[in-house]
């Protein structure tokens, strides 16, 4: 008789996993997925054939929490024609919302905070066996570790990892403190081994993330620039980032390892939000706009083709004309390499939501025009000067045309590459630049004829190219 060579996994639904919001979410996608694929739940890359649906929902401004919703609406028929069909949503509007969301909408099966990410199998568990309906949307005021660490079976060229949770600031536009809680750092040491764990599986390209990580470690005796240190050390890792930073916490020992740690890429996301002081003021964001032009300069000096990102709230409580002058003038004399503009949404329970003085909509439309445009002017002349130029990308992927390849340069400029295969996949390769435009630059390998479109398919490049470990 023939061995059984597997054993059937105990849990045999599919699962999909949908993401809004930020790159913590993606982060915490990773690990909900890595959790429940140890548990036997299958990848379903299609939304409505999965079993159990779940959503990372993102609630920083009104629209975000508008998407959810409306998706939400979608699936309700789905739900009604299979009612097996599992409906989970996690992430800030489930912490934000809790035990509302599961009353206003009949058809979700169970909501879940950022804190209980680690718990996102049993509460599926107690779903799909126990027949119940659940919220789990508690701070950990327990200090339960939140490091298990994202047991990736595809780790990419370039990953994500979170290093702090939470923020203390209260901006007082700004929702995160509210759904994320308060600051809780991971050690080095963890860190550091989640690190090797990705070098290991062909990621080379790591971007550390909080919500204010400049001020990592604190009430633990480590600091930002030590871990920066030590993963400049871990063998075969090539490029380290991290976001997001304050201007008040963004210290000179950070600012100074721009021009001293080997690894870390002179790229940087420093939100200004409004360059009017009266508007930061309100904003409680801790510094004026001399402070923030001070630290761009001690940046450039630092590294001098520093790319610094930034983002922009257009239409805060009260904002006149004259601040609003204030914000495009520190747009222009920057000269961003990229940007987030926002229009404000007031959200329920911060401060600044009652404020009055609301920006009128179509004032704060023609804002972000205003500012869009300077921004996009900046960064196609920088694009511009990287015509001709020969410059080295990490290739990530593949487009899904099967036309071109992307990847990112050491200040995170998206290069679509022409003339290469699948086996640059996670390689670093030298691009001469041929054509730019505000988005993009386009290039060629100089290491291959120029002409030569590879348009060969590459399912499950990602696994194959990288990942020794079959799933
Ligand atoms: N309205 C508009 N934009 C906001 N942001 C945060 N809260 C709000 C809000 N209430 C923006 C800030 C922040 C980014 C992540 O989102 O610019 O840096
Ligand atoms: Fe929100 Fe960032 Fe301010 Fe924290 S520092 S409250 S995350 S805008």
């Amino acid at each position: 008789m023939q061995r059984q060579l597997y054993t059937q996994p105990i849990n045999t639904k599919s699962l999909h996993i949908k993401t809004f919001g930020c790159q913590m979410n993606v982060y915490d996608s990773n690990r909900m997925q890595s959790i429940l694929t140890a548990k036997g739940f299958r990848a379903e890359p299609e939304l409505r054939n999965a079993d159990v649906i779940l959503i990372n929902t993102c609630s920083i401004r009104d629209k975000s929490e508008h998407k959810l919703l409306s998706l939400l609406g979608e699936l309700k028929g789905l739900k009604e024609k299979d009612p097996k069909k599992v409906i989970a949503v996690s992430g800030c509007m489930g912490q934000r919302m809790g035990r509302a969301l599961l009353q206003r909408v009949p058809h979700l099966d169970l909501v879940l905070g950022p804190d209980a990410i680690d718990r996102v199998g049993e509460l599926l568990d107690g779903v799909i066996h126990g027949g119940q309906r659940l919220v789990e949307a508690k701070f950990d005021n327990e200090g339960r570790s939140y490091s298990q660490p994202c047991n990736v079976h595809r780790a990419k060229p370039a990953e994500l990892l979170t290093i702090v949770k939470g923020c203390d600031h209260f901006c007082t536009y700004c929702i995160v403190p509210f759904v994320r809680g308060r600051e809780k750092s991971r050690s080095i040491e963890e860190i550091v081994q989640d690190v090797k764990n990705f070098v290991a599986q062909g990621t080379t390209d790591i971007t550390f993330l909080g919500q204010n990580i400049n001020t990592y470690g604190k009430g633990t005796g480590q600091k930002l620039s030590e871990l920066i240190e030590a993963a400049n050390q871990v063998k075969g890792l090539e490029r380290i980032r991290y976001l997001t930073s304050h201007p008040r916490d963004l210290g000179e020992d950070l600012i100074n390892q721009f021009g001293t740690i080997e690894k870390l890429c002179p790229q940087l996301h420093l939100p200004f939000q409004s360059g009017s002081d009266r508007i930061l003021k309100a904003m409680s964001r801790l510094y004026n706009q001399e402070l923030y032009l001070k630290k761009i300069e001690l940046l450039r000096k630092a590294s001098p083709h520093m790319a610094i990102s930034t983002d922009v709230i257009v239409g805060f409580p009260g904002e006149t004309d004259e601040d609003f002058e204030a914000t495009l003038k520190v747009l222009d004399e920057v000269k961003f390499s990229g940007a987030f503009l926002f229009k404000y949404s007031p959200r329920p329970g911060t401060k600044a939501a009652e404020f009055g003085a609301e920006v009128p909509e179509n004032i704060k439309d023609e804002r972000l025009a205003r500012s869009q445009k300077i921004l996009n002017h900046h960064i196609e002349v920088e694009n511009k000067n990287y015509l001709n130029t020969v410059i080295p990308v990490l290739i990530e992927s593949m487009d899904k045309k099967k036309q071109y390849f992307s990847g990112r340069n050491p200040q995170n400029k998206l290069v679509h590459v022409m003339n290469i295969g699948d086996a640059s996949i996670g390689k670093i390769i030298d691009v001469e630049i041929t054509d730019t435009n505000v988005s993009c630059l386009k290039g060629f390998y100089v290491g291959a004829p120029k002409n030569e479109i590879n348009y060969r398919r590459i399912e499950n490049h990602i696994s194959s190219s990288l990942s020794p470990t079959p799933n």
